[in-house]
């Protein structure tokens, strides 16, 4: 049987430099698709997942992010005062339990790798979850339940994967697929950021996985890989030397909110998808003067 996964880890270090101006003084994590940050929707993939502990990863610049699962008091009575009990309601049910969070943080923007391997100390010797923020997923159940289904079956470390377009492998970790169905297929090695000639799939890793403790080993080591950075990757290309992968081509669509694109994306799906405020804008959509087509 393999170990219950209880803890999660969320790197939230990055500069978000593709962000700027709006995350100068604003953490990248806290823009919101609708009107919930982007940390909420990994959180609260991990919390459906069953995940009782939240690590998080944090950088000069994002205290707001630990105030955000925070109580908030003046909010709250203020809410109490007017009568406004469901949005009160919503608050609450948004806030891990006392004691269930965690941050450390990463001093220097060495890379994923090395955002992982800070967090070490407070996963200790046990399989644990990553999230990558950046990545926000329509899918039901969420991915990260997908992945432990697989992983309660397979034990060892387990990747969620998607299918990308080969023109943009090079921009994700892409993995080589080998044996079983797309619930649990054997991974047989992985490449970060390859150029499309020599990429071994067009299935990407979109930020979701479970890893056991031994990948902290091979991140101290911290040898630089891809775009000079300590690569999670690179590290766990050696760790299926001697441990088993799981790729799982989950059920459901990932935006990379990470991107433009994929980030404003994610606003109108998520918007269309929302039933308080789905009819409103999809007339507002319907009444803009809009000839969409890809060429201009
Ligand atoms: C990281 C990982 C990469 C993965 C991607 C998903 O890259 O290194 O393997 O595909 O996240 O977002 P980054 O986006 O940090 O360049």
């Amino acid at each position: 049987m393999s170990t219950r996964v209880r803890t999660a880890v969320f790197p939230v270090a990055g500069l978000g430099t593709r962000f700027l101006p709006a995350t100068k003084a604003m953490p990248k994590e806290m823009l919101t698709v609708v009107d919930r940050p982007l940390i909420q929707y990994a959180v609260d993939e991990a919390r459906e997942a069953g995940i009782e502990h939240l690590v998080f990863v944090t950088g000069r610049n994002k205290s707001v992010i630990e105030d955000h699962f925070d109580r908030q008091y003046e909010l709250e009575s203020t809410l109490e005062f007017r009568g406004k009990t469901d949005a009160l309601r919503e608050l609450r049910k948004d806030l891990p339990s006392a004691g269930q969070t965690s941050f450390t943080r990463q001093q220097e923007p060495l890379g994923l790798g090395h955002a992982v391997w800070c967090a070490r100390e407070l996963v200790g010797n046990q399989p644990f979850a990553l999230l990558l923020p950046d990545m926000v997923f329509k899918a039901k159940p969420g991915v990260l339940k997908q992945m432990m289904q697989a992983y309660e079956e397979t034990g060892g470390n387990v990747i969620g994967v998607e299918e990308v377009n080969p023109e943009d492998v090079s921009s994700y970790g892409i993995v080589a697929r080998g044996e079983g169905p797309d619930s649990g297929f054997e991974i047989t090695g992985m490449v970060e950021k390859p150029k499309p000639a020599d990429a071994p799939s067009n299935l990407f890793i979109s930020g979701r996985y479970i890893l056991q403790p031994e990948i902290f080993n091979l991140l101290s080591e911290q040898t630089k890989g891809a775009g000079g950075e300590i690569q999670l990757t690179d590290a766990m290309q050696i760790l299926i030397r001697t441990q088993k992968f799981t790729g799982v081509k989950y059920d459901g669509q990932v935006f990379d909110c990470g991107s433009k694109i994929g980030f404003l994306t994610a606003n109108v799906v998520f918007a269309l998808d929302r039933p308080d405020i789905s009819k409103d804008f999809r007339r507002a959509l319907a009444g803009l003067d809009l000839s969409i087509s890809d060429e201009r």
